[in-house]
């Protein structure tokens, strides 16, 4: 099975990419290794997990609290898990944010991998070191900056993901591609997601470029001093949109976006809203909503991100290349 090692500043991290879970046994032994998952998962693949020991939790966000992780480790102390034990997240970015912080505070840190199985957590939350909790309404509020020993793809995983799914997770592709990679922008302008949810090769090399492309910032500033935040275009005004209004975080980025995207013209000499605001709709994305604007500034006053009367913004100067701007909060009511 073919593996790429990533270094990171106080750990490197194996990727398989064109693995498959049935390789799991070959990564880590079986006796010593725990996986977790979620029942959506289990309930789909189950066949996948025999003759592995496995905890299954409830499916969704509202499970990413401190009430699961200790449910989890009671489990963990009854399954008489000990130092040499790995933690093997099998599930969406809710069960690798959960896998990664349990792993990291059972007995101070054992050992820990991922098999993300949402097309968001293969390019987005299973790469980086994040893994945290929700409090009340604060989100990840709780967690630690801690790197899995291996991450694995197993993409025939994806046939049970659901339709929203594939485009929370074409959300996070499409941020890529603004941030980063103008090359890519034009393959997702010129396919949609009928196309690649019918193709495996082309859907496999588009999920290795994107968890290169988080890699590669993670890689250059791990602990979010600079070009990490770049990862957060879209996110200000999503997480805003996403605490009011009964959105997807997909759905609730892509929206963010749109007016990250057209801030951009107004402060940026950015041309290409257009073509962002297209390439969203493209993959089933909301794009200029409807909000009250009042209500959400609100919220972002509350955000943590905030430092005095500015909030750090994500803006394009074209597509392909971003670039962190302090906006006042005036400012930013005036250009909604
Ligand atoms: N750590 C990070 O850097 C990072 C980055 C981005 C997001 N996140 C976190 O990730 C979470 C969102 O991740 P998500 O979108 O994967 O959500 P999720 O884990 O809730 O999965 C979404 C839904 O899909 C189901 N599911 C998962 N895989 C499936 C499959 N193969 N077939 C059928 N159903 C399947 C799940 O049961 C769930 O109902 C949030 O909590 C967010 O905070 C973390
Ligand atoms: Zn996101």
């Amino acid at each position: 099975m073919q593996k790429k090692t990533f270094r990171f500043s106080n750990a490197s991290v194996d990727y398989y990419f064109a693995g498959g879970i049935s390789h799991l046994k070959e990564i880590v032994d079986n006796k010593n290794t725990i996986l977790i998952t979620d029942e959506n998962v289990f309930a789909h693949h189950q066949k996948r997990f025999k003759n592995w020991n496995t905890i299954v939790l409830k499916p969704g966000e509202e499970y990413k609290v401190q009430a699961t992780v200790d449910s989890i480790i009671e489990q963990l102390i009854e399954m008489e898990a000990d130092r040499k034990t790995t933690l093997v997240g099998v599930g969406g970015g809710v069960i690798t944010d959960l896998t990664g912080y349990v792993a990291s505070v059972y007995m101070r840190g054992i050992r820990f991998g991922f098999v993300p199985t949402t097309l968001l957590s293969l390019v987005d939350a299973s790469i980086g070191g994040k893994n945290g909790i929700d409090v009340g309404v604060y989100k990840n509020m709780v967690g630690i900056i801690r790197q899995p020993s291996f991450i694995l793809h197993d993409l025939v995983l994806l046939n049970s993901l659901p339709e929203n799914e594939w485009r929370n997770g074409f959300a996070e592709i499409i941020k890529h591609a603004c941030i980063k990679d103008a090359a890519m922008f034009r393959e997702l302008e010129k396919n949609d997601l009928n196309f690649y949810q019918k193709r495996k090769k082309e859907t496999g090399a588009l999920i290795q470029r994107n968890a290169l492309i988080k890699t590669k910032v993670v890689q250059q500033d791990e602990f979010e001093q600079g070009d990490r935040k770049l990862l957060n275009f879209g996110h200000t005004l999503g997480h805003a949109l996403e605490n009011q209004y009964e959105l997807s975080h997909g759905e609730a980025i892509s929206i963010g976006m749109t007016y990250a995207a057209s801030l951009s013209q107004q402060l940026k000499k950015f041309k290409q809203t257009e073509r962002v605001v297209n390439v969203l709709e493209k993959y089933g994305l909301p794009t200029f909503a409807q909000f009250d604007k009042d209500k959400v500034i609100n919220v972002l006053k509350m955000d943590k991100k905030k430092t005095k009367d500015s909030i750090n913004f994500i803006l394009l100067e074209r597509i392909g290349k971003a670039v962190i701007q302090p906006i006042s909060i005036d400012q930013l009511y005036q250009s909604l």
